[in-house]
């Protein structure tokens, strides 16, 4: 399984490292051997000497250059950053990112070997459209994407439940997961106002491969636990 947090416009690089720290000490502690993935805010990026995955929760698709206000790659290797999370509806629909920028961005962090968690997710009034008008939506978030790529996570995230808690039903959940494990057989997240009181159940359902999650993250108390669920999971099967 595999647990990720996306830290978002949050904590500090000082609470950063509290927080890495904490997640780190947890997972020795009790032996855990889930994949574990940690995004922190840009300014809160550093060498981190961890098991837990540090990723970068965005960098323009170039070594370094005039684009004022992003980071590039030559920011990202200061810290031994391997690890982009690409396509987050935060940036698409906040930061105006188009799909053409975004398979741009993927296509230069993959020619040079990131693992990328690549978010795709529909607005409330796709959904309400209809399935067809909903998978119409979301196959295009997956144009300029190489599906077989060895290092894609693909996180399934609705829009209108990010931060909202709202969740799909577990069949709606289940439903989608399974559609576009058709388009490919990498590891698909499900985020989405994931709490402690959800994380296990969604994350025993039938093709979903661990979470992304955001706001309940934040609490690293919660967090851990919802990795121990996932350890739980992992030794049933
Ligand atoms: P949320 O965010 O858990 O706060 O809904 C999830 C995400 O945006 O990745």
């Amino acid at each position: 399984m595999i647990v990720a947090a996306n830290l978002k416009t949050n904590l500090t690089r000082k609470e950063t490292r509290e927080y890495v720290n904490a997640v780190e000490n947890f997972a020795l502690t009790n032996s855990l051997t889930q994949d574990i993935f940690v995004f922190p805010a840009t300014s809160s990026l550093d060498t981190f000497e961890t098991k837990v995955t540090v990723g970068a929760q965005n960098a323009y698709a170039v070594q370094n250059g005039a684009f004022t206000g992003e980071i590039g790659l030559d920011h990202l290797d200061e810290f031994g950053i391997k690890t982009i999370l690409i396509g987050h509806s935060e940036r698409r629909h906040i930061l105006g990112e188009t799909q053409e920028l975004i398979a741009q961005k993927f296509n230069y962090f993959k020619e040079l070997g990131f693992t990328i968690i690549y978010c795709v997710g529909e607005p409330l009034e796709k959904r309400e459209a209809g399935t067809e008008r909903m998978m119409e939506y979301i196959d295009a978030q997956y144009e300029g994407i190489d599906t077989n790529y060895e290092k894609l996570i693909i996180a399934y995230e609705p829009v209108w439940a990010i931060g909202t808690g709202l969740t799909p039903t577990n069949e709606d959940i289940v439903a989608i997961h399974t559609e576009l494990k058709k388009k490919s057989l990498s590891p698909l997240l499900y985020g989405g106002s994931v709490k402690v009181n959800n994380a296990q159940e969604i994350m025993a359902l039938e093709n979903v491969d661990g979470v992304l999650v955001g706001s309940a993250a934040l609490k690293v108390e919660d967090f851990c636990q919802m990795v121990t669920f996932a350890e739980e999971l992992d030794k049933l099967v």
